[in-house]
């Protein structure tokens, strides 16, 4: 079993090149099953996640081939099965979204129970809900999924009354090629949506976002008979700049990120100037330092939906706060258990309390709330984090441990590595090449 060896206390310095967005390659690659003809994606971040993806789409007959590093064409001229296999379902969530593309190919579509982190229950009513509305009759046997219609989806409104990432990906996808007009009202304003959105309208989609009468975020899409062949280069992954903004703040490097968007980041960047760590913006991307013997601010935070701040990144933002003079809280509003990495903080000598804040249970995406739930941490710092051997619990919790490792003192060991190996591509190479003590080992 692979494990990173990482000997901590060294700042990162140097430049940093950002791969293509995780979040929305994974959509991207299931919407090339709307057309016949060619989707060729740029950026596409070669890491374990669009692996599955791919043999996903393969499966079901699509071409998908490497033309060159990081570039992958598509094509699904040949498909041929309306039904994800189980092992093939189980590793990925984005089977979910292919719902709306197999019912456009097949008329029916057979997925299974869902892969992905375990950061909370993550059910998928409001996914069924919204195609339901679209006309999908849905059903729900030993854990297989079945969509059936007859003819076309038909648009209509879709209201999400709690926001949701992939259940706006999921009607965008199934309503391009419905019939008439469809309005996603509540919808999500993530980035990554609107790369989807820019790819499935240079395919001939017509989507447009708009603010309704009442002030809610909404996507109005008027179906197309046919969407065509497109080339689009994806996004840079936000989340990997977060974490090396972050690789730079808590090792008292300087770290260039070029081609980060810094519109993306905007809540990400008022916090880390609020907890003391310098940054600056230009034409090629984001510089972030932080200066050896200047002190770390504590302060408070909390997740939400875009353009707040992203739950994905209070994981790794924790580890300066570890670092910070203070009391901070982070309160995770979008999972309803996102604190799994806290345990292995502490044994590294953070000390980080869980706890239930008393807030109004409506703030919270999730629909899994109880009374008793750890939706906020207190960390108390500043800490001295040790190395030790630890265990990653999900994607981002990963990112949350390699980064205390480089700011430890001493040798850290991080077993589970494959679920780093989820959404960072090569990150032990572009961390040696900052000057990070790192080596996978088997
Ligand atoms: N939810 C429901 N029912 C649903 C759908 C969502 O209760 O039908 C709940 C979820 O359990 C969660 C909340 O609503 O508590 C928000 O979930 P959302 O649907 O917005 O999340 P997602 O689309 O499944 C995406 C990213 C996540 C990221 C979130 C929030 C992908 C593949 N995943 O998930 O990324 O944290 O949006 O921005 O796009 C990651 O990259 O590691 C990751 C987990």
């Amino acid at each position: 079993m692979s494990y990173f060896q990482i000997d901590g206390g060294y700042p990162l310095k140097g430049k940093v090149k950002l791969s293509g967005a995780k979040n929305a390659a994974i959509k991207m690659i299931v919407a090339s099953l709307l057309t016949d003809e060619e989707v060729v994606l740029e950026d596409v971040p070669e890491i374990s996640d669009v692996e599955v993806d791919i043999e996903i789409v393969r499966s079901l007959g699509v071409e998908a081939l490497y033309i060159r590093p990081n570039v992958l064409k598509l094509c699904a001229k040949k498909i041929h099965s309306y039904e994800v296999f189980k092992e093939l379902s189980s590793k990925s969530r984005a089977s979910i979204l292919l719902l709306g593309p197999l019912l456009y190919r097949f008329g029916k579509a057979k997925i299974y129970e869902l892969g992905g982190c375990k950061i909370g229950s993550r059910p998928l009513d409001r996914h069924i809900e919204a195609l339901k509305t679209l006309g999908a009759k849905i059903g729900y046997l030993d854990g297989a999924y079945t969509a059936e219609s007859t003819g076309r989806l038909k648009g209509t409104s879709v209201v999400f009354e709690k926001v949701t990432v992939m259940g706006t990906e999921n009607v965008i996808l199934s309503s391009v090629l419905a019939e008439g007009k469809t309005k996603i009202i509540g919808a999500a304003l993530e980035p990554e949506i609107d790369d989807l959105i820019l790819l499935l309208t240079k395919m001939g989609a017509k989507i447009t976002r708009v603010t309704d009468g009442a002030g809610r975020n909404t996507i109005e899409i008027e179906g197309v008979e046919k969407l065509s062949g497109a080339t689009h280069r994806i996004i840079p992954d936000r989340n990997e700049a977060v974490t090396f903004a972050l690789a730079a703040a808590v090792t008292h490097g300087d770290i260039a990120i070029e081609n980060a968007r810094p519109k993306d980041l905007t809540a990400f960047l008022a916090k880390i100037h609020q907890a003391g760590v310098d940054y600056e913006v230009s034409e090629s991307g984001i510089r972030v330092w932080h200066e050896a013997g200047k002190k770390l601010n504590s302060l408070d935070l909390m997740t939400s939906p875009h353009p707040g701040f992203m739950t994905d990144w209070q994981q790794p933002f924790s580890v300066l706060l570890c670092l910070a003079n203070g009391t901070s809280t982070i309160h995770e509003t979008v999972y309803s258990n996102r604190f799994e990495y806290a345990k292995e903080l502490n044994r590294m000598g953070a000390k980080i309390s869980l706890f239930h804040p008393a807030v109004v249970p409506s703030i919270y995406s999730f629909s899994d709330y109880a009374d008793d739930g750890l939706y906020a941490a207190r960390i108390s710092g500043p800490s001295d984090l040790r190395g030790k051997r630890l265990t990653v619990a999900d994607l981002r919790a990963g990112a949350t441990l390699v980064l205390a490792a480089l700011a430890a003192k001493g040798k850290s060991e991080i077993f589970g590595i494959e679920l780093i190996d989820r959404g960072y591509e090569r990150l032990e190479e572009k961390l040696k090449a900052l000057g990070a003590f790192i080596e996978r080992r088997n």
